[in-house]
Parts: C-alpha cells; structure tokens; sequence
C-alpha cells in the first residue's frame, strides 16, 4: 500500500489530493495545525471506507522542532513513504513583522523551513519505495520577489508581500539544491504552481482582500478537485529528471536567478547553518 504525506492536507488543494489517494487506496498522513479540520477529513474518510488509511497529524509547522517531531513521527510509524506533498501555508500579507518562538519570521519558518526540514528529513523514508516523489506547491516560474541575502529574516524593511514572495523563491531554489546535492537519489523533486484554485486560502485574509478574493475566485479560480487532476498525474508518472518545474499542466524552464544552482546551494548552507542552533 502506498503511503502519502500531505502537509496542509486538511484544506485545499492537500485536503483535495489526500481524498484522491484515500480514494485510491492509500494510506494518507494529512498534517494540519487545526484539530477540527483534521476531524473532519477524518469523517470524510470513514464516509469512503479509508477510515482505517487516514491518519491526521497535528503539527505547528511555523515550529523547526515540531517539523522535525513530525519527520520523526512519520519514521516511527511508517517504514516508507511513497510520496511527500507540501502545501501547508497561510499568506501573512498585511500586518506588522511576525517572529515565531525559535526566532524566524513566520513566513520564512512556516512556507520555506517546514519544507526544507520535511524534504530532507523524510528523504530516507522516501528513497525505501520504487518511485519516490516529492512535490513542493507554490509558484515557480513567476518572476516575483527574491531572496534578501544580507536579511534572510527581514528584519529591516519588513513587507508581508515581500517575505511571502521571498519563501516562494526560497521553495524554487529548495528544489534545485536537493537534487543538485542528491545525485544518485530516486527521489523526483517537483516544483509546482497550480494556477489560481478556489480554496479556503481568502478566509485568512484581511477585508476588503478577503471578499475580493472570493469574488475573484468565483470568475477565475478552477475548482480544487479540477485542478487536483495534473497534480496526481506528475505525482503518479514524475519526470525522468530529479528536479523539474511545472505550471498546471505545462513544463517550466528550469532558467534565470530563480533556479540558479549556484544561489540554491547558497541557501541550502545557509538554512542549514540557521536551523542548526534550534
Ligand atoms: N489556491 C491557490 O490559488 C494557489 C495558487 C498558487 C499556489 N498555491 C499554493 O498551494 C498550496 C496550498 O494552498 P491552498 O490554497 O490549498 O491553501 P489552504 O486552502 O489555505 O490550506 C492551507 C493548509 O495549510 C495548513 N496550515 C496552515 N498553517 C499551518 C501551520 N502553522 N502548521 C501546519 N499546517 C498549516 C492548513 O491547515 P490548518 O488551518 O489546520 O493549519 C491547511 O491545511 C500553498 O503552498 C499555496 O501557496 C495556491
């Protein structure tokens, strides 16, 4: 039976995935960080005879420790996993600069650490199966914001767009430095934009934004489980190369400052050295 590692797999485009692969048979661990989310795809579970597949983990992944009590919990259970799908996020966009117990910016720990910590905490788990993959949602290939080298925390000029795009960025080049460092691995690392989709993302927004986006969403979003469809093709037929960017249903060029190897192995020792007093 495979095994699927969905965090943010309580809501959205995770909850929409983990309802696939429960659907298909699989074991699915769905890491969310609201009991009652995790409750309910517990209930949708059991209303499909997966009761006994799905498992909610309750995880803070704005917390370094508790990503990395979630790989060790995922490992204790599970000899291996077959797929690792990251969507957990929440778009801090407006307000004043937030910092998390251990010291980061919240968007910098939640959107890029979390990622980082589960991609290369789980690679054993995931190198045990045949073919291993594992998917980073995002938004590669959009030519916005970068990585502030000399203020990886923004700590001076602080925008809530400016750290979001950033950890979007630092997602790209997560990619690129795990195959670049992993060269025999199994492992496809799949970046991945899925196009504007109607989840519960607006909720999290301040008003007016909020009622905007919903109201964007109506005309433009493509519903969860449309686009949950390319999602489930990449994850079941990966590309032959280790690190491969995709919008929807179309292949991005691996070029420019956003996949540049160089920058991605820059920050890989930088996280590395960042992470490592926690
Ligand atoms: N929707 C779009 O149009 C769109 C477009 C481009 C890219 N994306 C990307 O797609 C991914 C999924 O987005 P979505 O729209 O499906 O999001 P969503 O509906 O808002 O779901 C977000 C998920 O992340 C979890 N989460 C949030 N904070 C967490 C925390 N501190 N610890 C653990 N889990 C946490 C949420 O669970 P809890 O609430 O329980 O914590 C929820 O399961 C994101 O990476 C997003 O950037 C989405």
């Amino acid at each position: 039976m495979q095994t699927v590692v969905i965090t943010g797999g309580t809501d959205g485009l995770g909850r929409g995935l983990a309802l696939h692969y429960l659907r298909q048979g699989a074991r699915v661990l769905a890491v969310g960080s609201t009991p009652a989310k995790g409750e309910a795809l517990l209930a949708q579970a059991a209303t499909i005879a997966a009761a006994d597949r799905a498992v909610f983990l309750k995880a803070d992944l704005t917390s370094v420790s508790a990503a990395r009590d979630l790989v060790a919990r995922i490992e204790s259970t599970c000899a291996s996993v077959d797929k690792l799908v990251l969507c957990a996020q929440r778009y801090r966009l407006f307000g004043a600069r937030a910092v998390t117990r251990e010291g980061f910016e919240h968007s910098f720990a939640l959107a890029y650490l979390s990622r980082y910590v589960l991609s290369h905490g789980l690679r054993k788990a995931l190198e045990a199966t045949q073919q291993p993959v594992i998917m980073n949602v995002g938004t590669p290939g959009v030519p916005l914001g970068r990585i502030h080298w000399d203020d990886l925390q923004l700590t001076r000029r602080y925008s809530g767009f400016k750290s979001t795009l950033q950890s979007f960025r630092a997602n790209d080049l997560l990619g690129v430095a795990f195959a670049a460092l992993h060269a025999d691995t199994p492992i496809r690392y799949v970046g991945y934009h899925p196009g504007v989709v109607s989840t519960g993302m607006p909720a999290h927004l301040p008003q007016p934004l909020r009622a905007c986006t919903k109201a964007a969403f109506t005309v433009l979003a493509t519903s969860v489980p449309k686009a949950v469809t390319p999602m489930v093709r990449l994850l079941d037929e990966p590309p032959a190369e280790r690190f491969t960017a995709h919008r929807a249903t179309r292949r991005l060029p691996l070029k420019g400052q956003a996949f540049d190897q160089d920058a991605a192995l820059r920050l890989h020792g930088l996280t590395h050295d960042l992470i490592n007093a926690v």
